[in-house]
Order: C-alpha cells, then structure tokens, then sequence
C-alpha cells in the first residue's frame, strides 16, 4: 500500500516536471518568435485643433532602433514602412546604441526610408553617448533626413499648416554625469523653439516622461519612445522597467491623452544593454491624426 502511494506521487511529480518543460520550450519558443518579429500598430489621434486639411494625416513612428537591422539592408522595416504608406516619417532618437555603434547602418536605413516619404529625426540619448554625433548628423543631412534638434518646420496644406518641431535628448546639451534637471533642461529646450499655441504642434522628444512638461507647453501631440516598452511586459500590468521611469513605468506604449493634448509612445525597434523582449514585440506605429468635431 505504502509502495503504490509512493508510486503514485513520483509519477504525479513527473507529470508536474514534464509539463514545466513543455511550458518553458512553449514560452522560449514563442519569445525567439516575437523577437524576430516587427509588428505595424495602428493609433488614431483625434484632435480639435488639426486643420481640416489634415484630416487623415499619415505618420510612420520609428523609434529606438539601436543599430538592428531587419533583414539585409533593412529590407524587412523599409518593405513594413512601404506598405504603410505615410505621409511623414518620425524617427525619435536611439538610432544607433553606444555600445555597438554603426553609423553606416544607420544611414543605410535612413537613405531608403527618406525615398517613402519625407523623415525628420531628434536624437536620443545613445546618440549623446557616441564619439561622434557629429558624423552621425552629417550623414542624416545628406541622406535627405530633416534634423529637427531643439527646431522646427511647417508642413502646409491648401492655406492651412501643422508645426513639426523637436528636441534633442536632454543629455545632448548637458552632461548627465555632472547632475542636471531633465525636466528644467527639456522645458527650456521647448521654449527656445518660437511656436504658437494656437497652431496644431507636433513635438518628437524621445522621453516620454515628460509628459507634464509636454502638456504645460500646450504641444497637441508629441511622439517619444526610450521606454521600450517596459521591456518585460505582464499582461494587465504593462512593462515592468524602463529607464528614468524606474520599475512598472507610467508611460511605456501606446497613446496616452488629457484634456485634448496626446502623446504616443513607442515601444521602439531594438534593444540595448538588455537583448530580450518578453511579451514585447518590436514595433512601428501607424499614427493617423482626426479632426475631433464634438
Ligand atoms: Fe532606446
């Protein structure tokens, strides 16, 4: 009797073992896949402020690509950006990563995509890691990329316009070692850019943390990434760490709104010194701006 008992417990906790493994080459499996995957996310932003002109106005958010590389020569993000057909392409910093830094790669992906449609480009704070920004930068200008560090440009329809303006990474201007005010230095960046409030603004900045400082600025819609979507992300629960926003981070994917000012949040391209996503799959987003009439 005592001997079947036994039995009867060896072979429940073999069955308990081996369905832990099936579950872990199930959950290995599945993260390789979502890794290797690039997704095309789609986010409405409805705003009374657009000028009915640009009703339907297409934006390609790109962000955080650290240097990955979608196939040979990006063929696989180019072919994703193609088919989305936008009218403007939104890159928000974190082009390359400083620890494995390509410029070539870089400015191999920005030639292709300047020929879907036009690009503009803030810098993130990877960019402000590396030696040489500088060379970076050029290289963006030549391939036809509009480098929109702490400026701006219209973009005009019929008699109407929206102002595309950005900033540079806070870490650009300041170094983050010697202590600085993230906050004061981003908001000072913003202010030196001449905008009206009245006009429909569309700010790229890669840290969506300061959102506050977005909104207190009046922009109508500001574009960011850095977060990665948390990284590791739980379901109901969201991401689990990004950086400067510490762990289960505010602001980490998608659209977040108040009182008609919006900001949408990439969960970027690539990874940094952490090469795993868990849950997370890389993505580009479809940003389609609406007219919001109530
Ligand atoms: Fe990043």
């Amino acid at each position: 009797m005592e001997n079947k008992r036994k039995l009867i417990i060896e072979i429940i906790i073999e069955i308990i073992i081996a369905l832990l493994v099936v579950l872990l080459a199930i959950f290995v499996i599945v993260t390789i896949r979502e890794n290797n995957t690039l997704e095309l996310n789609y986010i409405t932003v409805n705003n009374k402020n657009l000028p009915i002109e640009f009703e339907g106005f297409k934006i390609a958010h790109v962000s955080d690509l650290h240097n990955s590389e979608w196939g040979e020569n990006n063929e696989r993000l180019i072919n994703l950006l193609k088919s989305s057909k936008p009218d403007i392409i939104a890159i928000t910093g974190d082009i390359v990563d400083r620890s494995r830094t390509s410029i070539e790669i870089a400015i191999a992906f920005v030639r292709e995509a300047t020929k879907i449609a036009p690009c503009y480009y803030v810098s993130g704070n990877h960019e402000s890691a590396i030696p040489n920004y500088d060379q970076l930068e050029k290289g963006l200008i030549e391939a036809g990329v509009t480098v929109l560090n702490n400026s701006k440009v219209e973009i005009k329809r019929g008699s109407s316009k929206i102002i595309i303006m950005g900033i540079c990474d806070p870490t650009l201007v300041v170094d983050e070692k010697e202590g600085y005010d993230e906050k004061s230095i981003t908001s000072d960046l913003i202010s030196k850019i001449e905008y009206r409030e009245d006009d429909y603004t569309i700010l790229l900045s890669h840290r969506p943390e300061n959102f506050d400082i977005y909104k207190k600025k009046k922009i109508d819609l500001t574009l960011s990434g850095h977060a990665h979507g948390g990284q590791v992300r739980l379901p109901l629960i969201g991401g689990i760490l990004a950086p400067n926003q510490g762990f289960f981070p505010h602001y980490d994917s998608g659209l977040y709104e108040e009182n008609n000012l919006a900001m949408v949040v990439s969960r970027g391209i690539g990874n940094s010194s952490f090469p795993i996503r868990v849950n997370n799959i890389p993505e580009v987003i479809l940003i389609e701006l609406n007219k919001k009439t109530d």
